[in-house]
């Protein structure tokens, strides 16, 4: 399959790339590396053993876009691109919307110019907002809290919207909880620019040595141990779970959510400790007030996606963690700090 990535430089798109070309099939990345850097791309190419194209364009440069696609050809498209801060998508809103929103609209009409009508997007479990029963279902309302969140839930619908227009047409809509983790050869993984938002680069960060503690934000939330409890999906896992999308796309028109997700949750504590296992380093860690936004837990009903997709998640807490750590202990910079 001919298959034209966005974003395909970043943290999940790098491992994408590795399960595609490893899979046979021909890529094509579209990257404007605002997030990512082109290494991670040379990364993929030493892994792999194989060629794939790339083009340094952002999605709202609506020509370039189109011009790709009608070169490439593709008979689908995996769209990873997009800002992905919660934090600076309330101070900036109308970025998040041009990129994300604008972008993708960009790219449906490129796909449109190219005549492919196959997509898997990358959507966020965040569309569920506050949840009202656990664990969350595809069928569970959505109601973002943040101007991130309404960005997904927003790409969905047009997505959905433009799939019902065109017969033929098919889409899964990915509903990923917290990806993380990294590619087994510790070559590919997270790289934050600056500090991490999220936990689990961080608590990696912190075992290298790179940061000095872990806030754990509150710890009397209504969990096992008081700290907020997530489904943590190994990035992996994740990119199978698109690798069984498209497939289901080739033979289904229509337009699917799923659910990305293990269906058990891991709290902020256990993860510290899953860590430490995992690197035989001690993760110092203080007790600091909640952040603003987080909700005590957030964990997947993941039947769909087996249901649909014949697809679970195979690795554990600890499978995540020994990942992690191989990529951040090789890597203690990230791509920053050495060659290719
Ligand atoms: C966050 C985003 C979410 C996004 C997801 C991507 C917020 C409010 N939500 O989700 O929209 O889709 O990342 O993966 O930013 N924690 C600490 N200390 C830290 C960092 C996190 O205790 O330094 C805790 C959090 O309170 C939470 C858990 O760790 O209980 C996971 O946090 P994080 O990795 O940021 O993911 P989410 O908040 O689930």
């Amino acid at each position: 399959m001919k298959v034209f990535v966005t974003g395909g430089a970043g943290y999940i798109g790098s491992h994408m790339l590795t399960e595609l070309l490893g899979e046979g099939h021909e890529v094509c990345v579209y990257d404007n590396y605002v997030n990512s850097l082109p290494l991670a791309l040379d990364r993929v190419r030493t892994l792999t053993n194989r060629p794939f194209e790339t083009v340094a364009g952002d999605l709202r440069q609506g020509e370039r876009l189109a011009e790709s696609l009608k070169a490439f050809r593709p008979d689908a498209v995996i769209h990873f691109a997009g800002l992905k801060a919660v934090g600076a998508s309330a101070a900036f809103p109308l970025e998040y919307y041009e990129n994300n929103v604008q972008g993708s609209i960009a790219l449906l009409r490129a796909m449109e110019a190219a005549e492919c009508h196959r997509i898997v997007f990358s959507s966020s479990a965040t569309v569920y907002g506050e949840p009202r029963y656990l664990p969350f279902d595809e069928a569970h309302p959505l109601s973002p809290i943040n101007p991130y969140g309404r960005t997904k839930q927003f790409i969905e619908e047009i997505i959905r919207d433009w799939v019902a227009a065109r017969s033929g047409a098919s889409a899964v809509l990915l509903r990923y909880f917290n990806p993380v983790g990294a590619h087994e050869s510790g070559r590919i993984g997270e790289d934050p620019l600056g500090p991490p938002a999220n936990l689990l680069p961080f608590v990696s960060q912190v075992a290298v040595g790179r940061r000095p503690f872990v806030s754990v934000y509150g710890d009397d939330y209504p969990t096992r141990d008081g700290t907020g409890e997530r489904d943590y999906i190994h990035v992996v896992d994740l990119a199978k779970a698109h690798t069984a999308a498209l497939t289901y796309c080739a033979s289904r028109p229509g337009c699917e959510a799923i659910n990305v997700g293990v269906g058990r949750g891991a709290t902020v504590l256990e993860v510290i400790r899953a860590f430490e296992a995992a690197s035989g380093r001690t993760i110092p860690y203080r007790i600091v007030a909640r952040r603003p936004g987080d909700t005590a837990s957030s964990v997947a009903d993941p039947s769909k996606a087996l249901a649909l997709l014949g697809w679970r998640a195979e690795r554990d807490l600890g499978d995540i963690c020994r990942s992690a750590w191989a990529w951040q202990s090789a890597n203690p910079q990230g791509y920053r700090s050495t060659a290719s």
